[in-house]
């Protein structure tokens, strides 16, 4: 080989290195939250008598500068400087000189990369908390203008019982309620501050550590280096967060979709989430819904991607640590934009409550109501109630009827055991009776659900 082509070929293959060993090109994201920690230090090291008061203006000035240059597209990213870290550094050394060189007194990238990174992923708590709380109130205000409309409640997405609609959008309102409060209790969990801990075991320098936490706003510094600079369990909190919110969004999403098709006809989507087939003019298909559930995919893969990432790691600091922001940048996108969509979707659908309630006539849903019925008016054992309700299914099923159709007649006929009920027992099978008998706490009666929302819109009042 000529020395040319050597050369070149060793050109090339550092390049493809650095390329590979940089996170530049995707952890730039925390730009913001690098130079807000590097500010803060420099403001303890200045206290601490570690730097001069001139230092620290002169980096605390040049830090903005950088900062503005970034957020205005001038700032030029190079794999060279191979993090955000390095690369806000040498820019400032640039622009301040010699005095940019003393910032990572007393710190490491190590320290410097989990307080960017547990700054970012507090922050996300936050307003990821603010979209649940507006998701929740939601489905909580659709749930007040349906505590009267009948739908059929499903098992196994069979009809089961008649229960009302507004009851089913608060299934979701609880779900939704306890992601807040998951995300909630790891903001707590996650709030204390790495910076100080150095590369893995501290510093001789007599730094401050509690004045840099509360310049960032943590609630205290964290206790042990070791730990601080190596785990990322708040990451995989905010990532396992986020993917059981996406499991909510996709559930509802499944719902949409079948409430929308031809068969149920439950509801109509604005048709701005809905798009129609090239191919099949007549069409029109659920595709915000769909994406909603398949980009669920992509946060459970995230949250088993840095678990995978993680369970091999000896303390402390590696390298593979590195591949903890990408996934969580994503889910975080991903999250944002699902929950302010569906908030969306669910704000602007048009309920269709007759067709809702014609459908809780088919399949029988009062049946319980009459093995119930049995047992407390008659006080019947229950297995022989479900044996005689059976008949009366039999019976109704005989004449094309639904069971909350049948006059006390057909009842009767259906079996000896019952050849005289009460004529009340007609009421027991109406379908809204039959919501509403189910007066438990906890329970579908349009009494229940609507202390149910009670207790939900007190909540949200308690939510600043
Ligand atoms: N880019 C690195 C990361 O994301 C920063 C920390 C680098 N520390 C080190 N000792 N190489 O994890």
């Amino acid at each position: 080989m000529s020395q040319n082509k050597e050369q070149i070929l060793k050109n090339t293959n550092a390049q493809i290195l650095d390329e590979f060993n940089a996170s530049v090109m995707f952890d730039k994201e925390l730009y913001d939250q690098d130079i807000r920690a590097s500010i803060a230090h420099s403001k303890m090291l200045y206290a601490q008598g570690i730097l001069t008061q001139q230092d620290q203006a002169d980096i605390e000035r040049g830090l903005l500068q950088v900062k503005a240059e970034i957020e205005s597209g001038q700032f030029e990213f190079k794999i060279a400087d191979e993090d955000i870290h390095m690369a806000v550094e040498s820019r400032l050394t640039e622009i301040i000189g010699d005095a940019g060189k003393r910032l990572h007194t007393a710190r490491s990238r190590n320290d410097q990369v989990a307080t960017d990174f547990r700054l970012y992923v507090k922050e996300k708590n936050i307003t990821i908390m603010a979209q649940l709380k507006e998701i929740v109130e939601t489905f909580v205000k659709v749930a007040s203008q349906h505590t009267e409309s009948l739908i059929p409640g499903m098992t196994h997405l069979q009809h089961a019982q008649p229960i009302n609609f507004g009851y089913h959008m608060l299934a979701y309102a609880n779900m939704f309620k306890r992601d807040f409060e998951r995300f909630e209790s790891s903001y707590k969990r996650n709030n204390y501050s790495p910076l100080g801990s150095a590369a893995l075991a501290g510093t001789p320098h007599n730094i401050d550590r509690f004045a840099s936490c509360e310049l960032l706003g943590f609630e205290q510094p964290t206790i042990s280096a070791l730990d601080t600079v190596s785990d990322r369990d708040f990451a995989l909190e905010i990532l396992f967060n986020i993917s059981t919110a996406m499991m909510h969004i996709s559930r509802i999403s499944e719902e949409l979709i079948l409430w929308s098709s031809y068969e149920f006809q439950f509801i109509k989507m604005s048709d701005e989430y809905a798009t129609t087939s090239s191919i099949m003019p007549q069409k029109k298909n659920p595709d915000v819904p769909e994406l909603l559930r398949g980009k669920t995919g992509r946060a459970f893969g995230n949250l088993m991607s840095l678990l995978t990432v993680m369970k091999g790691l000896p303390l402390a600091y590696n390298k593979d640590t590195q591949e903890d922001k990408e996934g969580v940048f994503d889910s975080v996108k991903t999250i944002e934009i699902s929950l302010s969509i569906l908030n969306e979707v669910i704000k602007t659908m048009k309920v269709n409550v007759q067709n809702m309630e014609s459908a809780c006539k088919i399949g029988h849903l009062s049946a319980t109501d009459l093995a119930d019925y049995l047992v407390q008016k008659q006080n019947m054992p229950f297995r022989t109630a479900y044996y005689i309700t059976k008949s009366v299914v039999s019976k109704a099923d005989e004449l094309s009827k639904d069971m909350s159709e049948l006059n006390i007649d057909e009842i009767r006929s259906a079996h000896t055991d019952i050849a005289n009920i009460d004529e009340e027992v007609v009421e027991f099978l109406n379908l809204r009776n039959s919501m509403n008998a189910r007066n438990s706490y906890g329970g579908t009666s349009s009494q229940q659900t609507k202390s149910q929302i009670e207790i939900f819109e007190k909540w949200l009042e308690s939510i600043e």
